[in-house]
């Protein structure tokens, strides 16, 4: 890990308590704070976080408010919310809050919606979403959390440039009552792209004669959407402005719409502004986002925590560690500042994660005992998204919390000895170090109001961990260099590469 923190005031402060309060025990910093469950609890938007699990005493808390105030998080916040440019790189603005405040203006997205849940583009029963990355990631999780029980025409997301994901959503589908939407920011992505022509060739192989004119655009580059053959008042633009990963918000949510009604989209809109609200106008201190940011930095930038888990324990959620991923590595897993100059500090941890109570029977281990400092966040829903009845939900529920509680208390060698029947070397193998940190996101219920505020939640907490590390969260250079050499070989020169490349690609091609 690279460890040459900035050399000034408030990381120098920040380095120094860490050194020091790096194993703490968290528990008696609960005993020497009789506030800290108060302070380190926020409640927006139908949403409870409770950071006070994490291994962060008050004093931390007071040194990255410092780091806060000295990196101007309250400036970047207004840049950010005002749409001056935020991203240097690419000189623009990060507008992507701005698509979910009452002045933005999505009435040809909610024109089509009505349109077509009305039939008034004939039966339509299947939308194929076409796009990958920000532009899969995000509809996706829409529609696993919120769609399922949607009255509108049934989606189907395809990403990947394997036809097998083509193939697959195609059988389900019937040609004649399928409606394609082409999701890509900048519409050149090779895997949409071939993705779309193959949703043609499929359609027309269904016995649609103009296949286009099943198709949607969504896209930041219209004119590119017009020379592949769609009509202008089947292209729904979006800004430039806004980034793939953050465009949900924008006609990019377009299926979700189509599946669950234009009031659905409203309403997760409502709840993003709520949380930006929140966001804008909150002290350091009592900051949802920024608080949680905050401690990220600290887990992962000084006390060398090189992953972060997140285990959403509900099934409408388990697609948010896959759009967690894109969200904080491809914005924040940069290794020079905002301008240019190689870091010396860790940056992004690795998000990773899954589902519980599946991960508890497959991962936890080394969660529990492994050698690796991994912050654990869980995300829950008081209320259960089935009748079932039963113990379903509190089960769900009390692994969940159990999960926590036990990462924090741990067992002693001296309890796990009378566990083992004196047996030394099994008690030790039974032993839990505890003091393992972790934080609770725990959701009233799960509509899109509070999906919305949640979503919301971690773009803002990822662009307030990018303004305390000094870098720039909009750009992702890193997706290039790969790109290129796809192109390259698919161009055919595999003596270009190196001899292992070279090998794998005469095997195989
Ligand atoms: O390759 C990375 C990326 O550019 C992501 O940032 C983006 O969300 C994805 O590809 C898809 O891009 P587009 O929406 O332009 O097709």
């Amino acid at each position: 890990m690279p460890d040459t923190l900035p050399q000034t005031r408030p990381w120098q402060a920040l380095a120094d308590h860490a050194a020091t309060a790096r194993d703490h025990a968290i528990l008696a910093m609960f005993e020497a704070d009789p506030d800290r469950l108060a302070r380190l609890s926020v409640d927006v938007a139908g949403l409870h976080f409770d950071f006070a699990k994490l291994r962060a005493d008050a004093r931390a808390i007071d040194l990255l408010g410092a780091l806060a105030d000295a990196s101007d998080l309250d400036g970047w916040k207004r840049r950010l919310l005002d749409g001056e440019v935020v991203n240097a790189s690419e000189r623009r603005a990060a507008t992507h809050a701005a698509e979910r405040s009452p002045a933005a203006d999505h009435a040809p997205m909610r024109s089509l919606v009505e349109a077509v849940r009305a039939g008034a583009h004939g039966g339509i029963r299947h939308i194929l979403h076409i796009g990958i990355g920000g532009s899969a990631l995000g509809p996706a999780l829409l529609l696993d959390a919120l769609g399922r029980h949607g009255d509108g025409p049934e989606v189907a997301v395809v990403a990947n440039i394997d036809g097998v994901a083509l193939a697959e959503a195609c059988a389900r589908f019937d040609p004649r009552h399928t409606m394609v939407v082409i999701v890509s920011k900048t519409f050149t992505t090779i895997e949409t792209m071939t993705n779309a022509q193959g949703a043609l060739a499929w359609l027309r192989a269904g016995g649609i004669a103009d296949p286009v004119t099943r198709c949607i655009a969504v896209t930041a580059a219209p004119a590119k959407a017009a020379a592949f053959g769609l009509a202008a008042d089947r292209i729904l633009p979006f800004a430039e402005s806004v980034g793939g990963r953050y465009s949900l918000w924008s006609a990019v949510g377009l299926p979700f719409a189509l599946r669950s009604g234009w009031p659905a989209f409203q309403e997760l809109l409502d709840g993003a502004a709520a949380m930006d609200a929140h966001f804008a106008s909150t002290r350091f201190a009592r900051n949802a986002p920024a608080l949680a940011a905050a401690l990220d930095v600290w887990h992962a930038t000084l006390l060398g925590a090189e992953t972060r888990a997140v285990f959403a324990y509900d099934e409408r959620l388990r697609l948010v560690p896959a759009y967690l991923q894109q969200l904080e590595m491809e914005s924040n897993g940069k290794r020079v500042t905002r301008d240019g100059v190689p870091v010396g500090w860790a940056t992004a941890p690795i998000t990773w994660g899954g589902t519980g109570t599946d991960a508890q029977h497959a991962v936890f281990q080394l969660l529990h005992q492994g050698t690796h400092l991994v912050p654990v966040e869980f995300l829950a829903v008081v209320e259960p998204g089935h009748a079932l009845g039963g113990s379903f939900h509190r089960q769900l529920l009390t692994n969940c919390f159990a999960q926590g509680a036990a990462l924090l208390k741990g067992r002693s060698h001296a309890e796990a000895l009378a566990l083992s029947g004196g047996d030394a070397a099994l008690a030790h193998a039974k032993t839990f170090p505890g003091n393992r940190p972790s934080a609770t996101i725990l959701l009233d219920r799960l509509d899109a109001r509070t999906l919305g505020a949640l979503l919301a939640f971690y773009e803002h907490r990822t662009f307030v961990a990018a303004v305390l590390l000094g870098i720039n969260p909009f750009d992702q250079w890193g997706v290039e260099l790969g790109k290129e050499m796809a192109k390259a070989m698919d161009d055919g020169a595999p003596t270009r590469f190196d001899p292992s490349t070279a090998d794998l690609l005469r095997r195989a091609l």
